[in-house]
């Protein structure tokens, strides 16, 4: 049996933090409406120079130095964003050169704020197939650059990020790695939360658009039945997780999911209140964040869960 062990993470955030206060001076809100409504205290933003390219390239270097592999012997790498530097090439063949690797396996993934669990889904099949033996698998987001600066009801939840992991392929391994992954997409909300732009429709870039009212409901129903059908597929009861790492979209959803399962919030990782939203960003910079802390550590079991636009969601539970 071929099982994807991960080695180690990484993660990188722009130099720049604004305080909700900071923004209340730009836009209609207040520190306590964005913290009593979504826990978020602060947010990193991308300044010149910061892409989505740059974040995960640092992110992915940390990752490395973590497993203690040099970049030359990555052989794939699945970076997801839906705020890539170019429309194309991939942001993820520009991360290679950065790492000064060639030839190898390098493309994106676009599922929004699922798209690190997409990307982890992608990059463990590939390596369960042989078509790889280490893999990069990226989250990284410059959001701030796809914001509406004037429209409080989302500007305010969003920012910029990037986490990495590197996943090896191993022959014979019964313990570690990644156990069981359920994703889906179901199309038909897509008003609910999109971007008004893109090269085929408007030729522009376009800016992010959603009702968070009905996001939200969505998210907590979807996201408890993902879990669910993780659990069962790994013969696995809640209560032998460890730590639950979600996308950080807004602390209220995480608690409400994890009281829907029978959670206990302290296994619950947060770090929304010091990130915001960084969409495919944030499950692996919340998870490296953990690891880094000491919270998380080696051979715990760990559920990974996102959810976001198309809409998209999924879960993955893994051994560390
Ligand atoms: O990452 C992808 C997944 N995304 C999500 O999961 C986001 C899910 N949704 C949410 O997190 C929440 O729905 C929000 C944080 C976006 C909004 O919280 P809410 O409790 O659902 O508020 P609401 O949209 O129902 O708005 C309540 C009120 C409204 O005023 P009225 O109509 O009641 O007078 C808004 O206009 O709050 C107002 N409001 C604000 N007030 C101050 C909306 N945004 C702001 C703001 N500052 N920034």
């Amino acid at each position: 049996m071929r099982r994807s062990v991960l080695l180690g993470t990484g993660s990188a955030l722009p130099a720049k933090c604004v305080t909700n206060a900071e923004l209340a001076e730009r836009v209609d809100t207040t520190d306590e409406w964005i913290v009593e409504r979504t826990g978020i205290r602060q947010r990193y933003i991308a300044g010149e120079g910061e892409t989505t390219a740059s974040l995960a390239t640092e992110a992915a270097r940390k990752a490395c130095e973590a497993a203690g592999v040099e970049p030359c012997d990555i052989d794939l790498i699945v970076l997801a964003t839906a705020t890539p530097d170019h429309t194309f090439p991939a942001t993820a063949t520009q991360v290679q050169k950065r790492l000064g690797c060639r030839g190898g396996i390098a493309f994106d993934v676009h599922a929004v704020c699922t798209g690190f669990l997409y990307a982890m889904g992608v990059a463990d099949s590939m390596l369960k197939n042989g078509l790889g033996s280490r893999a990069l698998v990226i989250g990284a987001e410059t959001f701030s650059r796809i914001l509406d600066w004037e429209d409080r009801t989302t500007c305010v939840l969003f920012g910029d990020g990037a986490g990495a992991v590197v996943l090896e392929a191993r022959e014979g391994e019964q313990e570690r790695g990644v156990i069981a992954s359920k994703l889906h997409a179901d199309g038909e909300h897509k008003e609910l939360l999109y971007v008004d732009g893109g090269p085929s429709s408007t030729g522009t870039v376009g800016k992010l658009r959603m009702k968070g009212r009905e996001v939200f409901r969505h998210a907590v129903v979807n996201l408890a039945e993902v879990l669910g059908e993780v659990l069962e597929e790994a013969g696995v009861a809640v209560e032998q997780i460890d730590w639950v790492v979600p996308h950080q979209a807004n602390a209220r959803i995480l608690d409400a999911t994890a009281r829907k399962l029978g959670l206990p919030a302290e296994k619950v990782v947060v770090t929304v209140d010091r990130h915001a939203n960084t969409s495919a960003a944030s499950v692996p910079l919340a998870l490296d964040t953990a690891i880094r802390d000491g919270r998380i550590k080696q051979g715990d079991l760990v559920m990974l869960e996102a959810m976001g636009g198309g809409f998209t969601w999924g879960a993955s539970l893994l051994k560390l």
